[in-house]
């Protein structure tokens, strides 16, 4: 296990008052991260905006304070280092930004950027440096004229492989990439993330990818996490997950995926999330999917936290794990979905396919079918 976190919390607090500054409340932007990454392995993070995704990738970088728990990064708990020792363990976990012109200095040429990380961390002294410059070049895709470049130069799609070479020009383990496509036309996102997995084969690099889409992870990840609220509602191998999407909020951002097959887009599951994602500075209680779940049941959703855990369905893999108390019965059919109102969280009025009043509702959320 190269990476181990354990029960990750990163609240930041909400100050009021100009003169005595008052903390009068809490954002709970990571609220109970359990995940582990293997060496050598690509783990695919997804979820809405706002669901905590960058502030856990920055925490495990120790970029953003830990409020509690655990990250052991090649057994080495990170919450105890600091100064040097912080600093040298960072050589080895370099993060890839979604929007590499607001990460590089515009005022510093290809060749500068590349030099200040490796210089901080001495390795220029130790070989030549300029070998390893042409050779960071050449695995990034990029020309030996782009060295006396500055970042405005290039087009995104170059930018981003200049934003690349500089996270691998220290020899990193693990690279935390935070969207690293978004930002780019489409036509050259599939460039990137195939750069990504080339460089991955090559160098044995472990990945973290962000992404709030899970179509750009699908391909790239061994194993995906869909994170909602501050914490992992499933966690699964990545054919596992788009096979067999346990969790409501998993099955509803699947359902939202186009397919260019039109009679599979015909027949499959289709659930409409509806609302916005609560607010993380006043989370739902229970299971915090529930005010916008169409399987949400009068028991326990509202008042219990569900807990990761694997489960025994059949054709579902033992290494599949979901944090909903029904994902049984979901799965099985024994229970069935149901119309959300956006104010969910007053009178759960639980509503049944053949009433066409839900239907009209505006703001409701009707599964169709059940392609799955
Ligand atoms: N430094 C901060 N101080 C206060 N709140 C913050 C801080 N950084 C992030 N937040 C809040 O924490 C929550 C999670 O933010 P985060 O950026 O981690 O989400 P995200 O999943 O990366 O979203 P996106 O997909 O938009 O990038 C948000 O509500 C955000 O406003
Ligand atoms: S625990 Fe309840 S509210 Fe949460 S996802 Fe499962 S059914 Fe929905
Ligand atoms: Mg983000």
């Amino acid at each position: 296990m190269l990476l181990d976190v354990r029960g990750l919390k990163v609240h930041f607090p909400i100050k009021k008052g100009l003169v005595f500054d008052r903390t009068v409340g809490h954002v709970y932007a990571v609220d109970g991260m359990d995940l582990q990454i293997r060496r050598g392995e690509t783990y695919g993070l997804v979820g809405e905006s706002g669901c905590g995704k960058s502030t856990f990738g920055r925490a495990i970088l120790r970029l953003e304070d830990l409020t509690e728990g655990q990250v052991l990064f090649d057994g080495t708990d990170l919450a105890s280092l600091k100064g040097e020792e912080l600093r040298r363990q960072r050589r080895h976990m370099q993060m890839v930004f979604q929007d590499p012109l607001g990460s590089l200095d515009p005022r510093q040429t290809v060749e500068q950027l590349l030099l200040e990380g490796m210089r901080a961390h001495g390795m220029t002294k130790d070989r030549d440096a300029h070998e390893r410059l042409t050779d960071l070049l050449r695995e990034v895709g990029l020309p030996r004229t782009a060295l006396s470049k500055y970042p405005h130069e290039f087009s995104g799609g170059q930018r981003q492989r200049v934003g690349i070479a500089r996270a691998l020009s220290v020899d990193p383990q693990l690279i935390v990439a935070d969207e690293p496509v978004s930002a780019l036309d489409v036509s050259v996102q599939a460039q990137v993330i195939n750069l990504l997995a080339d460089l991955q084969a090559e160098l044995g690099l472990t990945y973290l990818l962000i992404a709030h889409d899970l179509a750009v992870v699908r391909h790239i990840s061994d194993r995906v996490g869909v994170m909602y609220l501050g914490a992992l509602v499933e966690e699964a191998d990545a054919d596992d997950l788009y096979e067999a999407p346990l969790h409501p909020y998993t099955r509803a951002l699947l359902s939202a995926v186009p397919v260019p097959d039109p009679t599979v887009e015909d027949t499959r599951e289709q659930i409409l999330l509806v609302g916005d994602l609560p607010s993380p500075a006043n989370p739902p209680s229970g299971c915090r999917f529930h005010t916008r779940c169409p399987w949400r049941q009068e028991t326990r959703c509202d008042t219990e936290r569900p807990a990761l855990r694997t489960v025994e369905i059949d054709g579902v893999a033992g290494s599949h794990r979901v944090a909903c108390h029904w994902a049984e019965q979901i799965a099985s059919g024994e229970l069935q979905p149901h119309a959300v109102t956006v104010s969910g969280v007053t009178d759960p009025t639980l509503t049944t396919h053949d009433d066409d009043s839900a239907l009209g509702a505006k703001d409701t959320a009707y599964p169709t079918t059940d392609g799955g």
